[in-house]
């Protein structure tokens, strides 16, 4: 017999032998149950689909419509929703805040940068990215490296220090920020070795202490010339201007890589008197003219930061006086006044600010329990869960921020007591207030403790093996 496959072409003309026609029809069946199975499992994906986004769009409605309904938690329900001790940052009193500022600093096109050591807690830096004018302060490599990973731009940040180290200058070299404020002759010519080694040019300002004490705490006055800031230039004219020549015209190529842009001052923080800046203007004037005497202009005017609060009253005065404090300087640097169209061939100066006090201190609370009320035998103790490790500003300083009680809106009692308030560490120095007369407290109960936004969190230890103080925003403690 003969076995030879049959020519299917003599039944339907095809190409295809039996066999071939054979597989091709299982081929067709598989892909036909194949098309037939995706169809299902893709009605089946979509009616799933389709069932969970109605279940959890309800469910936002229904949690929508229960927060709607919901009677909004009092101040001291939200406050009590996180374990004390605490920094809480309110958004209203930063914005407002933030926006004043702003508005007046681009009248004049004032540059300011947020003085990062004054808070770095990343919430609140997030939400100063919400402006984005505002540069940044740093005072060590690590303030640099963490501006720039939290996202500010390289080209608003300044580098200021008395210290800083071959690594830290090398790094801001690198990352090319905006200008590094040069505190001593030896520090300036570290940064040309390594802006020679980098081939990078950099931008820099001299940092000059005018020897000028303002009215404030004396741990917090750096401006005179028994401070270990800036370059005291009223001792060392000739050389200072000698330098600054030479790298200004380029005369010594040694120094081509260094482009020296202005002068920088601060002279103390938590300054309210303004008077004590009229000295510091007039300085200002006279090494600005001395420098134009020899044809050296400056771009970069950074008069640091140091507007002070109202400690004492900071209900009655939330915003700082931004406007009293730029006028103090628009009006009495006269130089500036002189800057116009035939001024130093058109070069005009820039306004730098580094503010960090005013820009948040009275934008935070520390939030705190009564752990026990002390019947002493002349005096009563408050003592609270946060110590001197959480807010070092009152054992460091003598600072006093004004405490009080959280009260409850149908809390209508207004018996007053005088308490020493206390923290729990083992230091006679952790007293927040002596004799404070205030709302009378009991265990358990919250109090605030204002104007904590600035050099509160980011002067916090563990000191006593403490948790590191928490900070949250307003908005965290919503619902
Ligand atoms: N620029 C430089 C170079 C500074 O040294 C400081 C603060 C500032 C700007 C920011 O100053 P402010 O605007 O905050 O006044 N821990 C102390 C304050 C120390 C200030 C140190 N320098 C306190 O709690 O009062």
């Amino acid at each position: 017999m003969d076995n030879t496959p049959l020519k299917t072409e003599s039944f339907n003309n095809s190409k295809f032998t039996e066999e071939e026609l054979g597989l091709k029809q299982e081929k067709n069946q598989k892909l036909k149950y194949f098309i037939i199975g995706g169809l299902i499992l893709a009605v089946i994906i979509v009616a799933i689909v389709v069932v969970v986004v109605f279940i959890t769009k309800d469910r936002k409605e229904d949690e929508e419509e229960k927060r709607e309904n919901r009677k909004p938690r009092s101040l001291l329900e939200k406050l009590r929703s996180k374990k004390t001790p605490y920094y809480y940052y309110n958004t209203t009193r930063l914005n407002e805040t933030i926006t004043t500022l702003l508005d007046l600093a681009k009248k004049d096109n004032i540059k300011i940068h947020f003085s990062l050591k004054s808070n770095f807690n990343e919430k609140v830096l997030k939400f100063f990215q919400n402006y984005p004018d505002i540069g940044i302060d740093c005072v060590s490599g690590g303030e640099v490296n963490y501006s720039l990973t939290q996202g500010f731009p390289h080209d608003k940040i300044v580098f200021a220090g008395i210290g800083k180290t071959e690594e830290e200058i090398e790094f801001a070299v690198e990352k090319g920020i905006f200008c590094i404020n040069v505190e001593s002759f030896e520090e300036l010519e570290n940064l040309n070795k390594i802006c020679n080694k980098l081939n990078k040019k950099m931008n820099f300002g001299v940092r000059i202490n005018p020897n000028i004490a303002p009215h404030t705490h004396d741990k917090i006055v750096t401006g005179s010339n028994e401070t270990k800031f800036g370059i005291y230039i009223d001792e060392c004219k000739d050389e200072f201007y000698n330098k600054i020549e030479e790298i200004f015209f380029h005369t010594n190529p040694n120094y081509n890589n260094l482009n020296f842009i202005g002068l920088h001052f601060h002279i103390g923080s938590q300054i309210l008197n303004f008077s004590d800046y009229i000295p510091l203007c007039e300085k200002i004037d006279k090494y600005i003219g001395e420098l134009n005497e020899r044809k050296i202009v400056i771009a970069y005017l950074n008069l640091g930061g140091g507007l002070g609060v109202d400690y004492d009253e900071p209900d009655l005065h939330p915003i700082p006086d931004f406007k009293g404090f730029f006028d103090t300087y628009l009006t009495n640097i006269k130089s500036l006044q002189k800057i116009g169209p035939n001024f130093n061939n058109n070069t005009k100066i820039t306004l730098h600010f580094e503010l960090g006090r005013s820009m948040i201190a009275q934008s935070g609370l520390l939030i705190s329990t009564v752990i026990y009320v002390k019947r002493g035998i002349h005096k009563n103790f408050t003592i609270l869960d946060a110590g001197m490790n959480d807010l070092v500003r009152p054992a460091m300083y003598g600072a006093l921020h004004q405490i009080a009680k959280v009260k409850d809106e149908n809390d209508v009692s207004d018996e007053k007591e005088t308490y020493d308030v206390v923290g729990p560490i083992c230091e006679s120095s952790d007293v927040f207030a002596k004799n404070y007369t205030m709302d009378k407290l009991n265990k358990s109960d919250l109090v605030m403790i204002k104007s904590a936004g600035a050099y509160g969190e980011s002067m916090a230890s563990r000191y006593n093996y403490r948790k590191l103080v928490e900070g949250y925003m307003d908005y965290e403690l919503d619902y």
